[in-house]
């Protein structure tokens, strides 16, 4: 393998070659969305001009060459996550969705009266408004394991959280907020030791490290291809085959039937049986692109790269004057996102001035609400870093904070 090259890497991503603001873009907002690479932009040309039609459906040479390239996707990104069989991946339109066709196909069937869905307070909305939906209508109540002041699960508490009463345990694999890595294998051990249900939004997890899933021990993994250089709007549910299969449909209409009846029909094998109507057919493939991109990078390379980043950026950042980040202090248990506060300057101020900079850091609550709640504060100021990310960055970051610094005092 080569050696690990972030300006060369950057060369291949075309959207950070620009100014913006008459300065050369720093992008830092890689939690909310990655740029693409020339091979999955290349790949999504290449479908759309050479391979278009629909998949599993037409008798002709176009459709044949979508649906292998689709169902070779599906392949790339199971493998990526080491999933025991790609039957096991349903595309979804992202982790969001991915979650709430888990709360639908198998929560109105296995959640009642009494029961407990355990997530925490450190979770993205994503990973919140489903099961509270999920709870309201089948009468179940929603337990949360809270956070310590640095950001991090209280564990301690969960042998008194977890009952026979909790069906579900879902949570994030690294907080979008704080950048918290939660010790998921451990917590899945526990919750299977109650007969729960675990669910892992990886959001924020597949993309910066190597996902095991069956090493993990978890029964369902929900992920994204946009946030790991793939395109907008596909991503996936990874769940365990008997699981996928004891599952009710989610969405119903075609594609995902076996026959149709009068009043009854029968459902496709998993994971068709989950994905009714046209896919995003050039996403799935763009996600694939993505996976193969990555691999081809090395997910070592890449985490030791931003360890690297990270632990300059909380050096630099942190030793401003006036500047709170938010998350643990040991650099073994956070991921590459630096959420702050400098001063009384107001999160979206502190955008506002690094925008007008060439800096791209998202301000607010992030989705996550009760992050901001369990720290007493409205909103964060983001930075969060990947591959193509330098020290250089850091520095620009570092030197935007300094003006914001000066206009606020
Ligand atoms: N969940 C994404 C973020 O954290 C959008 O910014």
């Amino acid at each position: 393998m080569t050696a690990f090259d972030p300006i060369k890497i950057r060369s291949e991503f075309p959207a950070l070659d620009q100014t913006v603001n008459d300065k050369p873009l720093v992008y830092l907002d890689n939690a909310a969305t990655s740029q693409k690479p020339k091979a999955v932009l290349d790949a999504l040309e290449r479908y759309y001009t050479r391979d278009n039609a629909n998949v599993h459906r037409g008798i002709h040479e176009l459709s044949r060459r979508a649906t292998v390239a689709y169902e070779d996707a599906r392949i790339k990104v199971a493998q990526w996550i080491n999933a025991p069989d790609s039957d096991e991946l349903v595309w979804t339109r992202g982790t969001t969705e991915a979650i709430n066709l888990i709360t639908i196909a198998w929560g109105l069937d296995n959640v009642g009266e009494g029961d407990e869905i355990l997530i925490s307070t450190m979770e993205h909305h994503s990973n919140i408004i489903p099961w509270q939906l999920l709870a309201r209508r089948k009468g179940a109540s929603l337990r949360y394991i809270e956070m310590d002041s640095q950001g991090r699960l209280i564990l301690d508490d969960l042998p008194s959280l977890l009952s026979e009463r909790t069906k579900v345990v879902a949570l994030g694999h690294v907080s979008n907020a704080l950048g918290t890595v939660n010790p998921i294998k451990d917590i899945a051990a526990a919750a299977h030791e109650v007969g729960a249900l675990v669910v892992v939004d990886g959001a924020q997890g597949a993309v910066h490290t190597k996902v095991d899933v069956q090493d993990l021990g978890v029964d369902c993994y929900a992920f994204s291809g946009h946030k790991m250089c793939g395109p907008t709007g596909i991503g996936a549910l990874w769940a365990r085959k008997d699981l996928l299969e004891s599952m009710s449909p989610y969405q119903g209409g075609g594609e995902m039937i076996h026959f149709v009846g009068r009043e009854e029909s029968t459902w496709a094998k998993v994971p068709h049986k989950f994905e009714a109507g046209t896919p995003n057919i050039a996403g799935a493939i763009g996600m694939g692109a993505a996976v193969d991109f990555l691999a081809g990078v090395g997910m070592d390379a890449i985490a030791a790269h931003e360890d690297e980043l990270l632990a300059y950026a909380i050096e630099q950042v942190g030793s401003i004057e006036g500047v709170h980040i938010y998350g643990p202090e040991s650099l073994e248990e956070r991921s590459a996102v630096v959420s702050f506060t400098l001063g009384d300057a107001h999160p979206h101020d502190i955008s506002t001035i690094l925008d007008a900079e060439g800096i791209a850091v998202r301000a607010g609550h992030h989705c996550a609400q009760l992050v901001m709640k369990h720290f007493g504060i409205a909103a964060t100021a983001r930075a969060s870093f990947y591959l193509y990310n330098t020290k250089d960055d850091v520095d620009r970051l570092v030197e935007g904070l300094g003006i914001v610094r000066g206009i606020f005092g």
